[in-house]
């Protein structure tokens, strides 16, 4: 029975959040993928691995490695027909509009596998999303620039042939270059899972009236995109090209501290964090990593950000609030000097979470306890009063 989604409409309590997967202590700005620090993963880790474990718990055999990326890669294509619903879609429409659009339409497509209390088929949808999120992702973007969709290949690995599927075109051949790819992998592994933030409680909230899996990662999504949120990292990037030079960064910092100005600093801060976010860290490390590669010396965005992050760690608002940089602020750094335009750093945020998102959706539905969540709130309002005629208003 444990295994069994069933609630009682009768219960208003909202879904529960004991969990097992992610662990985050702000205070000292630890995270842990169950149980592994994030640092380790990030090191010695592959993204499809750290889905396996945040899947099932366990860090995969060999064999189990195989098998799963094989489930995965068989997976990456997605319906022909599928195409159509970009075709609907203005050119300049922001790529986080165009997943939520298609990735809501997965419903429509793959019913076989939204019976929710047949763990097979809650099996089945989490590797389909986990599959193809990225191959929409890539259509999204190719379509915003008017080139062709590009198949997905079956002997790249995941990050690669996310990067293959971007930026390749049928004229020429395209390269991935694996030092890239790495840094790429390392990106969706810092942004796999972050326990209960807004959207995963989106995803684990509409999860918990029944609705269909590809239905609630279409949620989460939405929600991602708030700038407070995952909308962060675009919004990040454009603020740090707005300050543009060094000497700019007291006017916002200055901004920032002005409660009548509703400005804040892009990247800063976080719901739980009063230390360093930890992934910001490993980040950090790879941006310099990134445009070494590349090539790319005295980047001004990035001598902007670590000066404003210098001086913001050191001003007393800064000290007194227990605000440092979070996932987001180095994040959009490496992405745009990878090719990404700034529209495509929610969209790849959105699929290095997806398989958190399904982690904690399966964990949900499989709990006995799970019922649907109905928060209830603390009425302020108006008095009951009878009804006034509109003459006598
Ligand atoms: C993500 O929840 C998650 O786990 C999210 C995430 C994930 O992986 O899923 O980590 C991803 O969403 C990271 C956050 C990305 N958002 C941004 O970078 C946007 C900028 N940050 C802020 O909007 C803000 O920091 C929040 C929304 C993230 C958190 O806001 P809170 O809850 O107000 O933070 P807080 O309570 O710690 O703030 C303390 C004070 C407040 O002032 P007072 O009410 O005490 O006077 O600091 C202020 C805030 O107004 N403050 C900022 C600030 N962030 C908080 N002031 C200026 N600039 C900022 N960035």
């Amino acid at each position: 029975q444990a295994d069994v989604f069933t609630y009682d409409p009768g219960f208003t309590s909202t879904a529960s959040c004991d969990s097992t997967i992610t662990f985050i202590d702000g205070d000292k700005g630890e995270l842990w993928y169950r149980g592994y620090p994030i640092e380790q993963l990030a090191a010695q880790s592959h993204y499809l691995e750290v889905c396996y474990l945040l899947l099932y718990g366990e860090l995969p055999t060999a064999e189990q490695m195989v098998d799963f990326e094989r489930r995965v890669t068989r997976h990456t294509m997605v319906h022909e027909q599928m195409h159509n619903f970009f075709r609907g879609f203005r050119r300049d429409a922001h790529p986080m509009a165009t997943m939520v659009g298609v990735i809501g339409a997965m419903s429509a497509f793959y019913h076989d596998s939204t019976d929710i209390n047949d763990p097979w088929q809650r099996e089945v949808a989490a590797i389909r999303l986990i599959a193809k999120v990225p191959t929409i992702a890539a259509m999204a973007y190719k379509y915003s620039i008017g080139q062709p969709f590009v198949y997905p290949q079956n002997e790249l690995d995941y990050a690669s042939n996310f990067l293959h599927m971007c930026f390749s075109v049928p004229a020429e051949k395209y390269h991935v270059d694996p030092a890239l790819a790495r840094a790429m992998d390392r990106i969706f592994t810092l942004h796999a899972d972050h326990e209960q933030n807004a959207s995963t409680s989106t995803v684990r909230l509409a999860g918990s009236s029944g609705a269909n899996p590809f239905a609630c990662i279409a949620a989460g999504i939405a929600c991602l995109w708030g700038p407070a949120h995952g909308g962060a990292n675009q919004a990040c990037l454009e603020m740090l090209r707005e300050i543009g030079t060094v000497d700019r960064i007291p006017e916002y910092i200055a901004r920032a501290k002005d409660k009548s100005d509703p400005f804040k600093l892009m990247g800063f801060g976080h719901r739980v964090y009063k230390n360093f976010d930890p992934r910001a860290k490993v980040m950090k490390e790879s941006a310099d990593e990134v445009l070494e590669l590349l090539g790319i010396h005295d980047n001004p965005t990035l001598q902007v950000a670590k000066e404003l992050e210098k001086i913001a760690l050191e001003d007393e608002y800064f000290i007194e609030k227990k605000l440092y940089p979070n996932v987001d602020f180095y994040s959009g750094i490496i992405l745009e000097a990878m090719g990404f335009p700034t529209s495509m750093f929610t969209p790849i945020f959105a699929l290095s979470r997806t398989v958190g998102w399904v982690a904690q959706w399966k964990e949900m539905i499989a709990d006995p306890q799970a019922k649907i969540g109905r928060p209830r709130q603390l009425y302020v309002g108006e008095g009951k009063r009878d009804y006034i005629e509109v003459g006598a208003r």
